[in-house]
């Protein structure tokens, strides 16, 4: 099984083919995810910081833009609720409930 290193929190192995976003949550990571995973809210974006997963989707691209998020690719930012994970992966959190204050939504389905 794949395992994730979560910038801050550890290294840990995750069924393949789970949805990052909820890997991590999972794990006790509060990570936003304003909008339960539909690819709207760009809340549960992360850094990924190694691992061969900074291909933009099309439904993605399209979130940030409408988000007026710049500098997307240069920063290899990525919606967690977009990522199914199949093989190892480093990333950074970017919003969580401990850094914004805020609820972190309802959760994605699986
Ligand atoms: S874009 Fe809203 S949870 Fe991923």
């Amino acid at each position: 099984m794949p395992y994730i290193n979560v910038l801050g929190h550890g290294t840990f192995e995750v069924e393949e083919g789970k949805k990052l976003v909820l890997a991590l949550e999972d794990q006790g990571i509060h990570i936003l995810h304003r909008c339960g995973g539909q690819a709207k809210c760009t809340t549960c974006r992360v850094e990924i910081l190694a691992g061969n997963y900074c291909d933009l989707t099309v439904i993605e691209k399209e979130a940030f833009q409408t988000k007026g998020i710049e500098g997307v690719i240069e920063d290899n930012l990525r919606l967690s609720c977009q990522i199914r994970i199949t093989e190892d992966l480093t990333v950074r959190p970017i919003l969580t409930a401990e850094s914004s204050g805020l609820d972190a939504g309802p959760r994605p389905t699986e």
